[in-house]
C-alpha cells in the first residue's frame, strides 16, 4: 500500500470516529437566566433582539445616561459587526428605550 493510501484508509477512520461521536449526544442543563432588562417603554423589542449571544448585563453594565446618540450606535454596531438579525423598525425602537430606560 502506498504511502498516499495509508493516509487516504487513516483519514477515513478519523470520519468515521468523528461521525461516530457526533451520533452520542450530550445533554447539559444550563443555569437559569438571571439578567433582565430594566422595565420601560419598549423593552420587549431588546428581549426579543438583544439576548441571542449575550445577557442583558451587557447593557445593564454601561454608565447610566449615555443618551440617544451612544445607544442608537451601539444597536448598528451589533447589526452591522457582530450580524444581528434585527429589522431596522425594531433597531430604531430598542435604541428608543435604552436610551430612555438607561
Ligand atoms: C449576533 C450576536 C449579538 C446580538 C444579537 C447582540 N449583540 Fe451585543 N454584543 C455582541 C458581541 C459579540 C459583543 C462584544 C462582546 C465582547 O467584546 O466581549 C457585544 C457587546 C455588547 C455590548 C457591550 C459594549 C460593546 O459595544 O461591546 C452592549 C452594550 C451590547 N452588546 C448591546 C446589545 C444590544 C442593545 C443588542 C440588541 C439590539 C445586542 N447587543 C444584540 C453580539 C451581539
Amino acid at each position: 500500500m502506498s504511502i498516499a493510501r495509508t493516509a487516504i484508509a487513516a483519514f477515513g477512520l478519523l470520519a468515521l470516529g468523528g461521525s461516530l461521536a457526533l451520533a452520542a449526544s450530550k445533554t447539559y442543563e444550563l443555569p437559569d437566566e438571571t439578567a433582565t432588562f430594566k422595565p420601560g417603554p419598549g423593552v420587549e423589542f431588546a428581549e426579543n433582539n438583544c439576548t441571542a449571544c449575550h445577557s442583558a448585563d451587557y447593557i445593564n453594565f454601561q454608565p447610566p445616561k449615555k443618551g440617544a446618540a451612544f445607544w442608537e450606535a451601539e444597536v448598528q454596531k451589533m447589526i452591522k459587526v457582530y450580524h444581528a438579525p434585527i429589522e431596522e423598525a425594531d433597531a430604531k425602537a430598542i435604541a428608543d428605550y435604552l436610551a430612555k430606560t438607561y
